[in-house]
């Protein structure tokens, strides 16, 4: 029997190229479920998702950040990750699984996606944390992980193969 759950995570790509065609209310419903899904510590659930599908917004949020947004240029929807950091100490931990699991929901509905960083990262005159969070009024206590920009593929990369692992990375039984 194939493992299905390897296969997606080996075709998992970052896809910065989108089709102009927009995904269907249940194909995003299924990304957003996957990041209902997400354990968090203590079981706190301090993720919220944003999801944007105005052009003009999605836009808007490509101007939040400096560089490393090409993939925002034709998403058909963008869901931005941010979570109460009141909530919980480690809010970038469940921010973060959060957002892999709607990655590779889309992978397995076939879409592609990307990671756009913003925590920690920079707009043109000021954080970009700030500035995602002033354009939608996300409030002051939440922490904004990133932006996934999701939509169909427009461009092909091919799924990593065993060779391409790094084997190194993994140490047994101590370092
Ligand atoms: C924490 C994190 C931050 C990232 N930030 C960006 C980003 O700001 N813009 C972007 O286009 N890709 C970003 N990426 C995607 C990485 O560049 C990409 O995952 C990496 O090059 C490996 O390629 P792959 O996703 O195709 O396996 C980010 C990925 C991670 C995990």
């Amino acid at each position: 029997m194939p493992d299905e759950m390897l296969e997606i995570l080996k075709r998992r790509r970052s896809i910065r190229k989108f089709r102009e065609e927009k995904l269907t209310k249940e194909e995003v419903e299924k990304i957003l479920k996957a990041g209902l899904l997400a354990p968090s510590s203590k079981n706190k659930k301090p993720v919220e998702l944003i999801l944007v599908e105005d052009p003009h917004t999605i836009q808007a949020l490509k101007n939040c950040k400096n560089m490393g947004t090409a993939g925002l240029d034709s998403a058909a929807c963008a869901i931005v990750v941010t979570a109460d950091s009141r909530k919980s100490d480690v809010w970038v931990e469940d921010a973060s699984i959060a957002a892999t699991m709607m990655m590779l929901e889309a992978e397995s509905l076939s879409l592609g996606s990307v990671w756009i960083q913003i925590r920690n990262r920079q707009s043109a005159s000021a954080d970009a944390e700030i500035e995602v969070r002033n354009l939608l009024n996300i409030p002051e206590s939440y922490g904004v992980l990133n932006i996934l920009a999701f939509g169909r593929k427009a461009e092909e990369k091919a799924p990593y193969k065993e060779e391409d692992l790094q084997r190194s990375s993994v140490h047994r039984e101590r370092f």
